[in-house]
């Protein structure tokens, strides 16, 4: 069996790591297509190294552009190198441009196509990655669910019980395995609290009244607790069209988006998180830390509900409510969703292989 994994953007690495590494253990041929959606260093390469990744074995070269742009250069650029390698199944992730892109060609050639982290829905339309997360599972073969929500919104859709699987987290996968490491590398001469804040949605980002009014609110927390934000390139391009260096501005402390270890570390020991990002509330979730997502809704609903994940929406008053409720209240203590144990790769590798033993 020839197994084709596609990614292409950061979130992307850290879903693959461990199924690549699952897969490894059975007689199957794998190979990686990268599509170069992200390109810096600090947003690939450094990922590669880290996760113990093989490196990719084709990569397309595509980088930035409009929506439409971005995702044809990636199905122009991978519809040959299914037809030259005739996988047997190609494996996509999350919810990205590359995701939809890779899906979309592979249905038109008849070939198999398995979606890792299927099933999440914000039912916001509005969202780029809401209507990748309907096309890809809707052209998908094998569906593998990383919640129980996510079988629920696809049996609503009319997808078939037969072709779903709930094998949990694969972002939990590498999250556990590198945690020793993060550890090890976490500088200790950090401050004793501090928030730890990633936003770069283009609903946050590309309004920049909102972004400025954001910024502020974020500045007058770094009063009394530090504001640590390593900064998604684009979210640097819009503070800069701000009249805003991000380097030297007031009690923000911006750095360079950071390496998936450097960013664990910082997260386990944040005071709490501010996020637009999906990931992210679902690290945080499982790290017990408390999370406040800058987002009007979630396509993971378990880390509100079972999770220490609040949406503040598009409220500054509300965000800075919830940051001092954080800081005067005790730690909001959290559960952790079912199957999010370390395991998901080795039960997504189980179903792809047919392998029965032990159950899924
Ligand atoms: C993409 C995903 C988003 C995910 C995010 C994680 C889609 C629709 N969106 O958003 O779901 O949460 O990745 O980061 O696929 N850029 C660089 N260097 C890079 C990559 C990007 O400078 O290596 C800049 C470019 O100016 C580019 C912009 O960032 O235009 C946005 O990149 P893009 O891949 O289009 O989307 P993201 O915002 O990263």
């Amino acid at each position: 069996m020839r197994i084709c994994h596609v990614i292409g953007a950061r979130p992307n690495f850290m879903k693959a790591a461990p199924v690549v590494r699952a897969l490894s253990a059975y007689p199957v041929e794998q190979f990686i297509v990268h599509t170069g959606q992200h390109y810096d260093f600090n947003m690939s390469d450094v990922f590669f190294q880290q996760l113990d990744m093989p490196d990719p074995d084709v990569n397309l070269q595509v980088g930035s552009g409009s929506h439409a742009q971005q995702t044809a250069q990636i199905m122009l650029h991978f519809e040959p190198v299914v037809l030259e390698r005739k996988p047997d199944l190609v494996v996509v992730y999350g919810d990205v441009n590359s995701t939809v892109a890779a899906a979309l060609v592979c249905s038109k050639l008849m070939v198999r196509i398995a979606h890792v982290e299927a099933g999440l829905r914000s039912f916001d339309r509005s969202m780029p990655e809401e209507i990748n997360r309907l096309l890809v599972d809707h052209t998908s073969d094998v569906l593998f669910t990383p919640s129980e929500d996510g079988n629920r919104n696809l049996a609503r859709e009319g997808v078939g019980p037969e072709r779903v699987f709930f094998v949990g987290n694969v972002m939990i996968d590498t999250l556990v395995k590198m945690m020793p490491e993060a550890d090890r590398r976490f500088s200790s001469n950090l401050p004793a609290r501090y928030a730890l804040v990633t936003l770069h949605r283009p609903s946050n980002v590309d309004d920049l009244d909102w972004l400025a009014s954001l910024l502020l609110k974020l500045e007058q927390v770094g009063h009394e607790l530090e504001v640590i934000f390593p900064v998604h390139p684009r979210t640097r391009q819009r503070i800069s069209n701000l009249g805003i260096i991000p380097s030297r501005n007031g009690h923000i402390r911006f750095l360079e988006p950071l390496p998936y270890l450097e960013f664990l570390g910082l997260q386990k020991h944040a005071t709490v998180v501010v996020t637009d990002s999906g990931g992210i509330q679902e690290e945080a979730t499982f790290l017990g830390v408390p999370c406040l997502t800058v987002r009007e809704n979630t396509e993971r609903p378990v880390t509100v509900t079972l999770g220490t994940n609040v949406l503040v929406g598009r409220d500054v008053t509300r965000l800075a409510d919830e940051l001092s409720g954080v800081l005067t209240q005790s730690k909001r203590q959290g559960g952790i969703p079912p199957l999010w144990d370390g395991h998901a790769g080795e039960r997504i590798a189980k179903v792809i292989v047919g392998d029965r033993r032990g159950g899924v």
